[in-house]
């Protein structure tokens, strides 16, 4: 069974994020994703918001299901039977982030590999900060952001004001 951990915040899941979970799950027999809970931060939503908001969004990919996690990556890829963590890559501006940690991971576990997809190009811009950025000042996210979702960042965007 070849599995696969996508891991990352995910506050809130974009287009672009659903393009990798696509994909990837295409080149997969199941796909989990990790969803952090990372007490550092203070995220707009919820970890369990945003599993709620992944499911939705994901609901008709059959191989796909979603988990929160806490502390490494690859430990909890360990902890799914993962051979895999899948990392989408956005512009060059993501790499020497993306490299390093892959690098750190690998050190880390050497049976865990990164798997890198580069982000569909029609989302090649988009980011979880500029969609809670554009949501809160009433632009259009509906090109950002799965239909399922776009109310709850509306409505989260009006809640903060
Ligand atoms: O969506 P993000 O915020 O870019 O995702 C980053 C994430 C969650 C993949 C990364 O911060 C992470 O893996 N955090 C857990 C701690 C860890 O494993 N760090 C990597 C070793 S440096």
């Amino acid at each position: 069974m070849k599995r696969a951990v996508y891991p990352g915040s995910f506050d809130p899941v974009t287009l672009g994020h659903l393009d990798i979970i696509e994909r990837s799950a295409s080149l997969v027999d199941e796909l989990i994703v990790g969803v952090l809970n990372n007490h550092a931060k203070t995220p707009l939503f919820s970890v369990e918001e945003r599993v709620t908001m992944l499911q939705d969004a994901t609901k008709d990919i059959t191989n796909v299901r979603v988990e929160t996690f806490s502390g490494l990556s690859v430990d909890f890829a360990k902890q799914c039977n993962a051979g895999f963590l899948v990392r989408g890559l956005r512009a060059i501006t993501d790499f020497e982030y993306e490299l390093q940690m892959a690098h750190t991971n690998r050190s880390m576990d050497s049976e865990i590999d990164t798997l890198f997809l580069t982000t569909n190009l029609k989302y090649a811009y988009i980011s979880s900060t500029t969609v809670k950025e554009v949501a809160f000042y009433g632009g259009d996210i509906t090109h950002f952001v799965p239909e399922a979702v776009i109310d709850r960042i509306y409505r989260r965007a009006e809640e903060k004001k």
